[in-house]
C-alpha cells in the first residue's frame, strides 16, 4: 500500500515561493490503481517524485508497503534505491546508449546482495514477455517505435518486482488509437502482479477508464477522491464537474430540496428544473450542472409535462454524435445526440433532462 499524510512541498527559488503541494492525504490500499487526475502544473509529479524518494518534501509523512519511508517530523528519509519502488516517468527516461535488454537489467544490477548473471537474465526475460517485446534483447532501445518504447519502460519498472509502481503519465507519447490499446493492457498487467499503483494523468478518459478511485488535484491539493462513476456523476464542484468530462452550467437558486414527495426545484436561466443530486438549502444561489449527453430531445407529440421547449441553434456533427447548442428559457446548452434524433439548426425542439442527472453544486 501507499500512504501520503499531510504532504507539503514549497520550492523557493529566486524567481520567488511555489507551493506545489499543499497538504495532500491519500491512502492506497495493496493491488489498488489509484489515480491522480489534475491540470498541468497542480503537483501531480511532485507528489509522485516524493513518493519516490527523489524530492525531498517540506513536511508530511510518507508510507510505501507499510515501511515509513519519509517522516519529515522524525528527520527520516529513506534513500531512492532502498524504496520498493517501480516507476515509468513522464518521459519514459530510456536509455539510448543501452540495448533493450541492459535497460531492463540496470534496476536489478543496483540490487544487493548481488544477483547472479543466469538470475539476471531470467528475470529480463520475464518482464519482456510480459510486455511482449521477447526477442528485441539485443536492439538498441532508440530503434523502437513509441509504443514500443513506453513497454519497454513498463517492463523496467516492473522487473524489481516491487509490490508499488508509479506512473507518471506513461501513455502521453502514443498516438490516439495506441493509447486507447495500452490503457487496458497497462491496468490488466498491473493487476494480473498484483501491484498497487498510482498513476498520475491530466487525461481524464485514463483515470475514468483504468482507475479503482480517482483523486482530481488542483493548486497543489485535492479537490475531490471517488470512484470514477461517483466522480463523473457526482462531482463535488464546478472544476471537478468540467474537467471530467463536458458539462453545462447555469446561475441558480434553490427553490426547494428533494424530499419523499418528489425532486427538488432550482430556478435558473434555464428556467425552472427539477433536480436530485446535491445538496444546498433553499434560497442559496448554486450553479446547476447538466451533462450534454443527458439532455434529450423528444418529438412534440410525445413532450410530457415536465419537458422544456427550445430552439435549435447550430449543430456539430462528430460522427457517433449530433452536439446542438439550444437555446432554453434565458440561457443556452449544448445536448449531444444520436445523429438519427438530431434537429436542424432553427427547429424547434422539446428537451427532456431526468431529475438525477441535474447537479446543484455549491463550489
Ligand atoms: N524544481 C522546481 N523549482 C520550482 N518550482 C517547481 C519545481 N518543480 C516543479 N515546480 C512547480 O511546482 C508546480 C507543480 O509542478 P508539477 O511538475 O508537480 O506539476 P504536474 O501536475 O506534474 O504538471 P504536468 O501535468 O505539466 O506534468 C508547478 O507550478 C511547477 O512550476
Ligand atoms: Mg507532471
Amino acid at each position: 500500500m501507499i500512504g501520503i499524510e499531510n504532504l507539503r512541498v514549497r520550492y523557493d527559488s529566486d524567481k520567488g515561493v511555489v507551493d506545489a503541494v499543499r497538504g495532500v492525504s491519500i491512502a492506497v490500499a495493496a493491488g489498488e490503481f489509484y489515480t491522480l487526475l489534475g491540470p498541468s502544473g497542480c503537483g501531480k509529479t511532485t507528489t509522485l517524485r516524493c513518493i519516490a524518494g527523489l524530492e525531498r518534501p517540506t513536511a508530511g509523512r510518507i508510507i510505501v508497503g507499510g515501511a515509513v519511508v519519509h517522516d519529515g517530523e522524525r528527520g527520516l528519509n529513506v534513500p531512492t534505491h532502498r524504496r520498493d519502488i517501480g516507476m515509468v516517468f513522464q518521459s519514459y527516461a530510456i536509455w539510448p546508449h543501452m540495448t533493450v535488454f541492459e535497460n531492463v537489467a540496470f534496476p536489478l544490477r543496483e540490487i544487493r546482495p548481488r544477483l547472479s548473471a543466469a538470475a539476471i537474465r531470467e528475470r529480463v526475460a520475464k518482464a519482456l514477455a510480459l510486455v511482449q517485446l521477447s526477442g528485441y534483447e539485443t536492439r538498441p532501445a532508440p530503434f523502437l517505435s513509441g509504443g514500443q518504447q513506453q513497454r519497454l519502460a513498463l517492463a523496467r519498472a516492473i522487473v524489481r518486482e516491487s509490490t508499488v509502481v508509479l506512473f507518471d503519465e506513461p501513455l502521453s507519447n502514443l498516438d490516439a488509437k495506441l493509447r486507447a490499446e495500452t490503457r487496458l493492457e497497462l491496468r490488466n498487467l498491473v493487476k494480473r502482479l498484483g501491484m498497487t499503483a498510482l498513476y498520475v494523468t491530466h487525461d481524464q478518459t485514463e483515470a475514468l477508464t483504468m482507475a479503482d478511485r480517482v483523486a482530481v488535484m488542483r493548486d497543489g491539493e485535492i479537490v475531490q477522491e471517488a470512484s470514477p462513476v461517483e466522480i463523473y456523476r457526482r462531482p463535488n464542484s464546478r472544476f471537478v464537474a468540467s474537467f471530467i468530462g463536458q458539462c453545462n452550467f447555469a446561475e441558480g437558486r434553490v427553490r426547494s430540496v428533494p424530499d419523499g414527495a418528489g425532486p427538488g426545484w432550482v430556478d435558473s436561466r434555464w428556467g425552472p428544473m427539477r433536480y436530485l443530486v446535491g445538496e444546498a438549502a433553499p434560497g442559496r444561489d448554486v450553479t446547476v450542472a447538466v451533462r450534454p449527453e443527458n439532455v434529450r430531445l423528444v418529438r412534440a407529440g410525445e413532450a410530457g409535462e415536465h419537458d422544456r421547449e427550445g430552439e435549435v441553434l447550430d449543430s456539430i456533427f462528430l460522427g457517433e454524435a449530433v452536439e446542438s447548442r439550444i437555446r432554453v428559457g434565458d440561457g443556452e446548452l449544448v445536448a449531444r445526440v444520436h445523429p438519427a434524433d438530431a434537429v436542424a439548426p432553427g427547429g424547434r425542439v422539446h428537451l427532456r433532462i431526468p431529475p438525477g442527472d441535474v447537479a446543484i453544486l455549491t463550489g
